[in-house]
């Protein structure tokens, strides 16, 4: 910042050379007197077009990072622009310009001050004109706006280009990481028809524990206490959900559950989970070149964490065919496993553990899979993005076995929503179904003997209007009952 500040005050020359854009000048008249000149409206937006293109050349393909000794250098670079350009600008319209030439040349454009913003958690663009964003969980309409699609183009270009990525017409999409983790998505055209798109999930710099998400409201302290208890005595636990739904995080407190004595192996797409554990052995996969040379899958990580000694494994995401080798790890014994699915539902979740297994190529009939998912899978968390914006665990469901052909599966915890208070907030109860789970005497082995109220406390959540008469209502929305 400092950088900045230096530059700001830096002289340049005045007036302005038919090369220039046309500015206002907003002290000191026509004349050979040095002039300071303000820029503003659409002419600051023709300025920013006019130098930026000048300050790049003299970049010399140099490409910028957010450092001091680099935001000094884009400063000196436009000093000179200016300066050769006899331009003089006053010390308002210079910040400005160099907090766009910033955003241009070190940053991702107009996009950049909502990357920078800790309160969004996801960025979508869809096409120059359509900026939208997420905070609180809820999807609004940013007041940014890109150029043209080459300019949406441009940014992608920043993204990829330090990672060693294209995007053009051959190859018009990709996935990449910003350097602070978040993960981005980009496809232009011809694949995307009202022009370049891209989404932005960002890294969360934020680590929720189990007590901030019972703050949040997302589970109930008597659901983390079952939950620790299942960690702990080494059950499967899939999380299911969709996207955004808040998987990768309740799988990162799960994950926060196992012991610290343990040897942990992660797999993922791109590393997000972030464990607390000292013995941790981090894998992420790589996704290699368009015809597949230097690709490393989610599967071919299992299967070589399973030559790692793993005490657990956890698997950021269940997409493909690594499912067939985490049921076939949890049923010999690497119980204790971890992952998370997308799916709607737990009976959704098997359905999609069937499909996934089925895409592993193996020649199994659909019986014998979904046998192998009965006796593997002891338990699916199912989570879910409410209208409101908010994350719950929703239902949380034992698998219990075989019945015929059909998977019998038993809640013990679930939430039922009841409608929307005026507030807009999600009103509904969360409960245990008061029935113990067939797995209790694991987790008696282990240590953990849960008591009847831990299945049969019941929270309101969500502030319901006041009732004419009768009773006060609990207020505090929290209330246990
Ligand atoms: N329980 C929660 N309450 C509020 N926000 C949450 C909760 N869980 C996750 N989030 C936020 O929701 C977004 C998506 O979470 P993530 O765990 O990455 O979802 P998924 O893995 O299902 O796509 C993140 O910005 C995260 O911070
Ligand atoms: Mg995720």
């Amino acid at each position: 910042m400092e950088a900045m500040r230096e530059g700001s005050t830096g002289s340049v020359p005045v007036g302005l050379t038919g090369a220039g854009p046309a500015v206002r000048h907003a002290t000191g008249g026509a004349g050979s007197q040095p002039r300071v000149v303000a820029v503003g409206g659409e002419d600051f937006d023709r300025l920013c077009r006019w130098i930026l293109p000048r300050v790049e050349s003299v970049l010399n393909g140099m490409v910028l990072m957010k450092s001091p000794e680099h935001l000094q250098l884009l400063a000196d670079k436009t000093v000179a622009v200016c300066r050769q350009a006899g331009l003089n600008l006053d010390s308002d319209t210079w910040a400005a310009l160099l907090q766009h030439l910033q955003a241009e040349l070190v940053g991702y454009g107009p996009i950049d001050p909502l990357l920078e913003d800790d309160t969004i958690t996801e960025v979508m663009v869809n096409g120059p004109n359509e900026v939208y964003i997420e905070r609180g969980g809820k999807i609004t309409r940013a007041d940014v706006r890109f150029r043209d699609d080459d300019h949406v183009i441009r940014v992608i270009q920043r993204i990829v280009q330090p990672l060693g990525r294209r995007i053009d017409r051959t190859h018009p999409m990709v996935d990449a990481r910003l350097p602070d983790g978040s993960r981005v998505n980009a496809i232009i055209p011809p694949c995307a028809i009202d022009g370049p798109s891209i989404t932005i999930r960002k890294f969360g710099k934020k680590k929720f524990t189990a007590e901030d998400l019972v703050r949040l409201q997302s589970l109930t302290p008597e659901m983390v206490e079952f939950l620790k208890a299942c960690v702990d005595a080494r059950l499967n636990i899939v999380v299911s959900g969709g996207t955004g739904s808040g998987k990768t995080t309740l799988l990162n407190v799960l994950s926060s559950f196992i012991p610290n004595d343990e040897r942990i192996v992660t797999i993922e797409d791109s590393a997000e989970l972030r464990l607390h554990q000292t013995h941790v052995v981090r894998l992420e996969a790589v996704p290699g070149e368009e015809d597949g040379t230097g690709r490393v899958t989610i599967r071919d990580l299992v299967r070589n964490a399973l030559r790692m000694r793993p005490d657990r494994i956890v698997v950021g995401e269940c997409r493909g065919g690594e499912a067939l080798d985490m049921l076939q790890a949890m049923n010999t014994g690497h119980d204790g496993s971890l992952t998370t699915i997308h799916a709607n539902s737990p009976r959704d979740a098997v359905a999609r553990l069937e499909t996934l297994v089925l895409m592993a190529g193996m020649d199994l009939p659909v019986r014998a899979i979904r046998q192998q998912i009965a006796s593997a899978v002891d338990l699916i968390v199912q989570q879910a993005r409410l209208r409101d914006g908010s994350r719950k665990v929703v239902q949380v469901t034992e698998v219990q076995g075989m019945e015929g052909d059909t998977v019998i599966m038993q809640d013990v915890f679930v939430f039922h929503e009841l409608g929307i208070g005026e507030d807009g907030k999600v009103i509904g109860v969360m409960k245990g179904t008061g029935i113990r789970p067939k797995f209790t005497s694991k987790l008696e082995a282990a240590g953990h003997k849960l008591g009847a109220e831990i299945f049969q406390a019941e929270y309101r959540y969500g502030v319901q209007p006041e009732p004419m008469a009768g009773p006060k209502s609990n207020g505090n929305g929290n209330g246990r009952h």
